[in-house]
């Protein structure tokens, strides 16, 4: 695996990927790695012949309030990991590769940034979607893969792709979650020990709902008992738990048998999760 952080031998190395027509796929994180993500680079090996996975903390995904400086950083284990897993090339750019002094371009996805994660943390899609692009202009890959557990993320990429016309696929992989159904996330590390089993309630809450939904009970009635239960379980807070169009993420509040996704978001002590499933 060749660790690459300056754009112009990343661009070498793309040439030569590609004159010698290998099927490029990037796997974009921010590091601090776990199995969640190696499910995302084994997706990727099996969906071309050259994976790239870029580690980069991206300034202007963060709000004023969130703290980029302790966003964990673990690039020697992370190195280890990819190395192990036979990633072709880690693109770990140096700050200036990805945002130089005198940068000055926004972009902004509406439709389904709107809302849910996108109403609690303003800015924070757009920031995504910049770095994303510039993801997929300096790697230009043939396919990039996402992970389903930030469902809006992936919708808000999609659309992105689909409007500015990037010739790439985007995979979304399905939520990787413990033996007893947490969704895995950097995140779950904060759980004290009884948060941990309490914060089970979460997914079964949505297992719960989906099964009902389907099955014709009402949305708004189904949604409501379930925050109660989330709440009852030890949960803070519950920020959304909505019935949603799984592409335009328009909410909703019946059933009429489109793809649809429930999507929540809760706080349980001074962790925020988010999950979701689809119905
Ligand atoms: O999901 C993440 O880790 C980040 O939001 C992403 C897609 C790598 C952009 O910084």
């Amino acid at each position: 695996m060749q660790t690459i952080n300056q754009l112009d031998s990343l661009r070498r190395n793309i040439r030569a990927l590609r004159q010698a027509k290998r099927r490029i796929a990037l796997v974009p994180t921010m590091g601090a790695l776990h199995d969640g993500h190696m499910t995302l680079v084994h997706a990727a090996q099996a969906h071309a012949d050259a994976v790239v996975v870029s580690i980069f903390v991206n300034p202007t995904q963060f709000g004023p309030n969130e703290d980029l400086d302790a966003y964990p950083r673990t690039m020697a284990r992370d190195t280890e990991m990819l190395r192990a897993a036979g990633v072709d090339i880690l693109w770990a750019p140096d700050a200036d590769a990805v945002y130089p002094a005198g940068f000055a371009t926004k972009v902004h996805v509406d439709g389904p940034s709107r809302g849910y994660c996108g109403g609690d943390r303003p800015g924070h899609f757009d920031g995504v979607a910049l770095v994303v692009a510039k993801l997929f202009n300096q790697v230009q890959p043939d396919v990039a893969l996402f992970g389903e557990k930030d469902f809006q993320q992936l919708a808000v990429i999609r659309q992105m792709a689909r409007d500015l016309d990037f010739a790439l696929d985007i995979l979304g992989v399905p939520i990787v979650r413990d033996a007893d159904g947490l969704a895995l996330s950097s995140r779950n590390a904060y759980l004290t020990a009884d948060e941990r089993v309490a914060a089970l309630a979460l997914p079964q809450a949505l297992g719960r709902a989906a099964d009902k939904i389907r099955a014709g009970t009402d949305v708004g009635h189904t949604l409501a008992q379930a925050i109660k239960d989330v709440l009852a379980a030890g949960f803070a807070r519950v920020d959304y738990f909505t019935l949603a169009d799984a592409v335009t993420l328009e909410e909703l509040h019946a059933f009429d048998g489109r793809p649809t996704r429930l999507l929540a978001a809760a706080k349980i002590g001074k962790t925020r999760l988010i999950d979701n499933l689809a119905v």
